[in-house]
């Protein structure tokens, strides 16, 4: 039976204005309603919404849903990602089914492992000191997202790349414009082929003098016939974008979560176990579950779930949030607890396009945090919350600006 048009509610929805950092309350209304519904998007389109914790997790798992923004039924998030599917563009392996996905993410899975990305925290440990000790020469009030929270994963993953950083505020200003929610398709368009350009300028340049950096292994995959010019381009982008914007947000919105949170801060600041620390990050990224819009597939076949079934080119969308605040997994979800066992968050979705970084978020953030209050233990906001500019539609939600005194 087809749910009447007025009974299926517009998505995204607004959060509530006193509680930031909840999901929106009629998101919350439909995940108490069931754990399948439909919602509206800006074209009109009425894709499954999907709220419950286990059915997000059997349909990331499911290989009958395909991330592929060019097949008919997927739910774009606007206009812009729509004209670029259109266009035949699928730009990274975040959007390539298996087993094109698999054989591209090989290729930089052992990049990122835990053991190679722990050995990368004395470095990051200096970067961020370096960070803080500039932000406290400089004058109070500060932006703590220009001057920490933005450039530590913007330096991180530059090294790792081998990107210049003096071109951050580039790459910085390009990629923001993609994650709009609203943004024009010609100014997605341009700032993608600008940064493509750029991308392809840096790659050219490994081929001629390599370095010991990621985009220089993606050059030599490329002479050896492993990746197109396109693929091994493609690759450095998503690692550049998906590197330092995710984190600069989670890195942004836990500190204003933990100032709103006294007795949770002081356990941060006062701790010297790292495992307290590493509790704090993963219940901070069930908290804030800043990737906000859903996690999109569209159904190849038939799929049965919950008494339903999603048909054949339907497309779904599956909010994290609601899985990181399904009350029968985690207990009471609107009380910030750094002291419960959050590890099995959906933070960082599930299944086969898990995401690669998590070990890279999981570093910064912890040292980040740890060393944050340590160093200021007056760190407080400079303006009152309420005036603080939420993005409340972006692809990443996180604040423009935090202002902070000490
Ligand atoms: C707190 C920070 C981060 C969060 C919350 C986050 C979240 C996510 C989520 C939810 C996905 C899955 C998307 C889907 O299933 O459709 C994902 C995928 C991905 N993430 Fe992250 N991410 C973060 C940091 C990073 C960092 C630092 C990097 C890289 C340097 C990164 C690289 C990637 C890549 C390459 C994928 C695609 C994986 C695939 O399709 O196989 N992420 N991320």
């Amino acid at each position: 039976m087809p749910t009447p048009t007025e009974a299926v509610p517009d998505f995204p929805m607004p959060r509530a204005a006193e509680c930031p950092f909840a999901p929106p309350p009629r998101l919350r209304q439909a995940q108490a309603e069931g754990p399948l519904s439909r919602v509206r998007l800006w074209d009109g389109s009425t894709p499954w919404l999907v709220t419950g914790y286990e059915e997000q997790k059997a349909l990331l798992a499911d290989q009958r849903c395909s991330v592929d923004p060019t097949r008919d039924g997927y739910p774009y998030t606007n206009p812009a990602f729509r004209e670029a599917a259109s266009r035949g563009g699928v730009p990274s392996f975040l959007n390539m089914d298996d087993p094109e996905h698999a054989r591209i993410r090989r290729m930089v899975a052992g990049s990122f492992t835990i053991k190679r990305i722990e050995a990368l925290r004395p470095a990051v440990q200096r970067m961020t000191d370096d960070f803080i000790d500039r932000m406290l020469a400089g004058p109070a009030p500060a932006d703590l997202v220009a001057s920490l929270a933005l450039p530590l994963p913007s330096l991180v993953i530059c090294e790792m790349l081998g990107v210049p950083y003096d071109d951050h505020e580039f790459f910085q200003t390009q990629s923001e414009v993609g994650l709009h929610q609203d943004v024009m398709p010609e100014a997605a368009r341009a700032a993608h082929q600008a940064l493509f350009q750029y991308l392809e300028k840096q790659l050219d340049a490994k081929l001629a003098r390599p370095g010991d950096d990621l985009l220089s292994e993606f050059a030599a995959r490329h002479r050896e016939g492993e990746l197109s010019r396109f693929e091994a381009t493609s690759l450095g982008l998503l690692l550049l974008g998906a590197g330092h914007e995710t984190t600069a947000n989670m890195i942004t919105l836990s500190t204003l979560a933990l100032l709103e949170h006294p007795d949770q801060l002081a356990a941060v600041r006062d701790t010297d176990d790292p495992k307290v620390l590493a509790g704090a990050v993963e219940e901070l990224l069930r908290y804030l579950t800043i990737i906000h819009l859903g996690n999109r597939r569209v159904a190849k076949d038939d799929i049965d779930l919950a008494g339903r079934t999603i048909r054949a080119g339907e497309g779904i969308v599956i909010p994290s949030a609601t899985a990181n605040w399904d009350p029968g997994f985690f207990p009471e979800p609107d009380r910030l607890d750094i002291d419960r066992n959050a590890r099995h968050h959906m933070a960082f979705g599930f299944g086969v396009h898990q995401c690669l970084g998590q070990p890279l978020a999981r570093v910064e953030l912890q040292i980040v945090l740890g060393t944050l209050f340590r160093r200021i233990p007056t760190l407080r906001l400079a303006i009152d919350r309420d005036e603080l500019p939420f993005k409340e539609y972006g692809v990443v939600y996180g604040v423009h600006r935090l202002p902070v005194t000490w």
